[in-house]
């Protein structure tokens, strides 16, 4: 045994190690999505679907026959991605189309197109995201990442809710994260304008996403839409490429280690797809689900008054009305609400802070009772 050279050794330690981790991290994946659902011909929007976990989930959807259009940021990644899902499932009908989360205008420019092309959606997926960085602002004035991962699918949404109503049963479904237990909606400071850290930000986005998901839920009710927010577990993506030095070196020195136990962008994606397709889970609105099991989020994302506070910011952040409007779509929203008293967002302010009054404020002239309970 003496007599084998040690690189011999490292060399036979590291290909055990390799093969252990490739058959670990198959177990641990999960098995594929495999339920029979017929999706031949039904008209499917996958956001941020040009990488990672959307990318995934937009190339099954496609391979099951749906009409997909990925809603992307980036032409030619947009079309690169386009070309692999047509090269890989031979599905003619996959479309490209420009959609800037971190613009309002982008979004409505999105569903005037998907509006005029489509009588009606049956499947909405809500994936996109940005994670950590530099506190950047959107065309909009919204800080990034509230901006991208929770206001502009809030305004994509509700933009959409009448083809969706048409689709029904219908469904939406929304890529939350674990994150959002270690969230905090901060009602004085939404727009992280004083108080910016990177992970709270996202942590804070993540648990909008939930809120946003209940609160969506209840508006929806009796309609045929569903809306559901899924943790889609642990996934080796882009998510990370905003993240700084020291993070990133911490990521590229711990990975080798982490590797069997983070998912790959297909096996994060089967948890999307069995919440956006499950037969099952037809009536089933309203939840999160972890990785494929309906779980209880934590208490901020169950507290309702709070739900409601974000959705009448969020409404009156995006003019959201003005724009339903303009688009001749029936609002979810209901007469006796008002959002009136909540600052509008100034992006002109120097700070870019979207300063918001405080809950007592919005609460004793619009909701029942004037606290938020915790
Ligand atoms: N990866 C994980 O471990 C994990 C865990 C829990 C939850 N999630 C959630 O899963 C979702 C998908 O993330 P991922 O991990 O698959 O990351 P990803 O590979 O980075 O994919 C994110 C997608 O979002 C797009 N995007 C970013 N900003 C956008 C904007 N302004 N407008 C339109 N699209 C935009 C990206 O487009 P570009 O390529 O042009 O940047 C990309 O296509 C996110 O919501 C994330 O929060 C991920």
């Amino acid at each position: 045994m003496n007599r084998i050279p040690l690189w011999t050794k490292v060399v036979c330690g590291l290909g055990v190690y390799a093969g252990t981790s490739v058959l670990v991290k198959e177990k641990l994946g999960g098995p594929d999505f495999d339920a029979a659902v017929d999706i031949g011909g039904k008209v499917a929007i996958v956001t941020g679907a040009n990488s990672g976990i959307g990318f995934e989930v937009a190339k099954e959807l496609a391979s099951r026959g749906a009409k997909v259009y990925l809603a992307c940021r980036d032409k030619d990644r947009c079309a690169a991605a386009r070309e692999d899902i047509y090269l890989a499932t031979d599905n003619k009908n996959i479309f490209c189309r420009y959609c800037d989360l971190s613009s309002l205008e982008s979004v409505k420019r999105f569903v005037r197109r998907i509006r005029k092309d489509e009588d009606k959606v049956d499947l909405l997926v809500n994936n996109a995201g940005v994670m950590w960085g530099a506190r950047e602002v959107t065309t909009d004035g919204f800080e990034t990442q509230l901006g991208v991962n929770h206001l502009g699918h809030f305004f994509l949404t509700n933009l959409l809710v009448d083809s969706l109503k048409k689709g029904a049963p219908s469904r939406v479904v929304n890529v939350a994260s674990t994150a959002h237990f270690k969230g905090k909606i901060n009602v004085q400071d939404l727009n992280s304008a004083n108080d910016y850290s990177e992970s709270g930000a996202y942590n804070q986005s993540k648990l909008a996403n939930v809120l946003f998901t209940r609160e969506l839920a209840k508006r929806l009710q009796g309609t045929g839409v569903t809306v559901n927010a899924v943790h889609p577990g642990i996934v080796d993506t882009n998510i990370v490429r905003n993240t700084g030095f020291f993070t990133s070196m911490l990521m590229f020195i711990l990975k080798p280690i982490a590797y069997p136990f983070i998912k790959n962008s297909k096996q994060g994606a089967q948890n999307v797809l069995h919440v956006a397709l499950h037969p099952d889970l037809e009536q089933t609105t309203g939840k999160y689900f972890n990785l494929r099991e309906i779980s209880e989020p934590s208490n901020e994302a169950l507290n309702e008054k709070l739900g409601l506070w974000l959705w009448l910011t969020s409404e009156k952040w995006t003019k959201l009305q003005e724009t339903c409007k303009e688009l001749n779509i029936q609002p979810l929203t209901h007469p006796w609400e008002s959002v009136n008293n909540i600052s509008i967002p100034d992006s002109k302010l120097k700070s870019n802070s979207l300063h918001v009054n405080t809950v007592s404020q919005v609460t004793s002239s619009n909701l029942t009772t004037n606290t938020l309970a915790s």
